[in-house]
């Protein structure tokens, strides 16, 4: 919890400065609500709000958290009287000195705790909780101090930083144990457990569906299934870990003994140019720069292997490197894994678009320190992409006996976190999972 004091003082200074170039008194945060599946009594499995979330570790539904210009931050914790689910009590967390908190077992009896607040905004996903709270139905996400919060989680504090490394230490042994298992000749379902088991976590804990693909599947840039019997010669795995709500975002592809050694020294290639981009990464250095560097490695990569028939610049100036890297070089991490504000193009909001032919780029900022973004070139070969090609313009510009020979390896991708730091990057990830690309078998 190194530099939580700073952090919360941190917010505090930030939300008051959004409040007052807003025209609000009082923030009031709300840590969401659970939800059903349609018809149903289950639950969607709950996340708690990312901006209530800013503030405190604290999990669970329907928690406050009252901001107020010069006033220590008010946390209405929930506390149910409930005998179906357990519902911890909050004790003394390190974290709690720096709230005033008091206690209520319903939003009535939280509602009822909250102070007179002038020109108050409430943030969260329950409009509804307006009325209970005595705010009126505009005073609910506002759009323009919606804007200046997400700007501001674009920022990381010591504190934060913090958790998403202790993250990353968690998942890169994981991520390790993964390797073995395949390695062992695993199949999906058993590499995926060999994950969770290592990260003694649960699917629930993790801070997106973890994508552990092999050979083929790697094509299928969000793969889901944990197909059972298997054993592959390529694994693709794309699995990260939450530590006190915050994310880490790690991508690895591993080869056997079986793979064919043109897509291993594409892999290879692939794993040289994503350690080059990370070390582009700096203070005013435009995210959509690095993009199209990473374009320019996977072209120098597909020439080089003989799979495009062109030059380098020919390749890029034809668009013929869309197809094997259809994504973006990354994206804003933090308590979402696609954090918020990727392309906002000022604190006060507006929207900086993508370059054409590349409507997948989730961040077009301007570098800044403390941001941390995740750095993931990739080279797949997708069927569907590249099947327009086949009869098109370029489709001599393509070795197609080649493209069909390595296709059944799927794809690879290669990604690590990266903090903006004043004078270049920090990788938060790349130390705790750094094996070679070939593990045997
Ligand atoms: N690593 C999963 C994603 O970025 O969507």
């Amino acid at each position: 919890m190194n530099g939580y004091g700073a952090h919360v003082a941190e917010r505090q200074r930030r939300v008051e400065a959004a409040l007052s170039s807003t025209g609000h008194g009082a923030l009031v945060l709300h840590a969401g609500h659970e939800v059903c599946y349609f018809r149903d009594d289950q639950h969607v499995p709950f996340r708690t709000s990312a901006h209530f979330a800013h503030w405190t570790p604290l999990s669970g539904p329907e928690h406050l958290l009252i901001v107020r210009p010069g006033e220590r931050p008010l946390l209405l914790h929930h506390a149910p009287r409930d005998y179906w689910y357990e519902h911890a009590p909050l004790g003394a967390p390190a974290w709690a000195e720096h709230f005033d908190i008091r206690e209520g077992a319903s939003r009535a009896e939280l509602a009822a705790l909250v102070p007179p607040l002038t020109r108050a905004v409430l943030v969260g996903p329950d409009p509804s909780l307006a009325g209970p709270l005595g705010l009126p139905p505009a005073a609910v996400n506002d759009p323009g101090l919606l804007a200046r919060l997400d700007w501001d989680r674009s920022f990381k504090t010591e504190y934060e930083v913090g958790r998403i490394e202790a993250a990353a230490r968690r998942a890169g042994r994981a991520h390790h144990a993964a390797r073995a298992a395949f390695a062992g000749g695993a199949d999906e379902l058993r590499i995926h457990q060999a994950y969770l088991g290592a990260l003694e976590g649960t699917d629930d804990e993790l801070p997106y569906p973890g994508i552990v693909a092999l050979d083929e599947k790697g094509a299928f840039l969000h793969y889901r299934a944990r197909r059972r019997g298997v054993r592959g010669r390529v694994l693709l795995i794309d699995s990260g870990a939450t530590e006190a709500g915050y994310a880490c975002d790690i991508t690895r592809t591993w080869t056997t003994d079986d793979a064919d050694p043109r897509f291993v020294a594409l892999a290879e290639g692939l794993d040289r140019a994503q350690r080059a981009l990370v070390a582009m990464v700096a203070p005013g250095v435009e995210f959509a720069e690095l993009h199209h560097a990473a374009h320019r490695a996977v072209a120098d990569l597909l020439v080089e292997a003989g799979i495009l028939l062109v030059s380098v610049e020919a390749a890029i100036d034809r668009g013929l490197t869309r197809p094997f890297l259809p994504h973006g070089l990354g994206h804003l991490l933090g308590l979402q894994v696609h954090d918020v504000a990727g392309r906002q193009g000022a604190s006060q909001g507006g929207e900086v678009a993508p370059p054409d032919g590349h409507p997948h780029l989730r961040t077009t900022r301007t570098l800044e320190p403390g941001m941390v973004t995740t750095i993931e070139p990739g080279l797949y070969f997708i069927e569907m992409l590249l099947a327009p090609l086949r009869s098109g313009p370029d489709r001599d510009a393509i070795d197609w006996g080649l493209i069909d020979a390595l296709a059944p390896h799927g794809g690879i991708r290669i990604e690590d976190d990266v903090l903006v730091t004043t004078d270049g990057g920090r990788d938060l990830t790349r130390h705790t999972i750094d094996a070679p690309i070939r593990c045997g078998r």
